[in-house]
């Protein structure tokens, strides 16, 4: 995903995540029916950049939160204020039911193109594990891409960090970024690639490494 070999009616709609996260055939490790599912890679391996960058009493915004593990392991080591948002209203649901107890997690339904229900300068952090890549292969892309990065801008404080963990080109990524304006200072990490414990050996084999950007404004 994100590097030219999706299909655009796919990863982009709405409708293909909530059939992906409603569907006990990827259910469990797959996506579905409560069970979870890291894309491109695990807390344990981005935790030690997002501790030296991200203090645990951040306002933290997930982009696109799926049924990751990202943020409950985030929880799990600190972090106190993790606002998650997903345009599947099927992942959302079952991602409140399993997290009822989590006081530090919120979950709701909201599309990243349009995030006006928060204010400017919300969050100190907005983490996107795969939902910009999701978002270029959309109809719209680019321009819902871009809509997606502008509401990132307006959201985060002064000093903020944007966390990209995606599997697009460097190249491609940047010209996306640079189309905001926003002036900001672009870390990048290669990562390893991050053998996924997925029955699915077509998304396995998609992931030979990752590029990885921290933004800070
Ligand atoms: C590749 S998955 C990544 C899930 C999770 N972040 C992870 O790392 O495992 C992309 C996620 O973005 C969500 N998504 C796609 N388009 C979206 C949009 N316009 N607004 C909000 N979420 C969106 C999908 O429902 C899906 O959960």
């Amino acid at each position: 995903m994100g590097g030219g070999n999706c299909n655009p009616k796919d990863f982009g709609a709405a409708a293909y995540w909530d059939a992906r996260y409603s569907s006990p055939s990827t259910g469990g490790k797959g996506g579905g029916g409560g069970g979870f599912f890291d894309w491109y890679q695990s807390y344990s391996a981005l935790r030690p950049l997002l501790r030296a960058c991200v203090p645990t009493s951040s306002q933290v915004l997930m982009l696109g939160c799926g049924n990751s593990l990202l943020s409950e392991d985030m929880v799990k080591d600190g972090y106190q204020n993790i606002v998650n948002i997903d345009i599947s209203s099927v992942v959302i649901e079952q991602m409140k039911e399993k997290h009822t107890d989590i006081a530090q997690l919120t979950y709701m339904q909201l599309d990243v193109r349009d995030m006006s229900f928060f204010g400017d300068g919300s969050f100190d952090c907005i983490i996107d594990k795969g939902t910009l890549d999701a978002m270029m292969c959309g109809d719209d892309a680019p321009h819902g891409a871009y809509k997606m990065l502008a509401e990132v801008a307006r959201l985060m404080r002064p000093g903020g960090i944007y966390m990209l963990i995606t599997y697009g080109a460097p190249k491609e990524r940047l010209t996306l970024l640079n189309q905001v304006r926003c002036h900001w200072e672009v870390e990048l990490y290669i990562m390893r690639k991050f053998e996924m414990p997925s029955p699915h050996s077509e998304e396995r084999a998609q992931v030979p490494f990752l590029p990885y950007y921290s933004i800070i404004t």
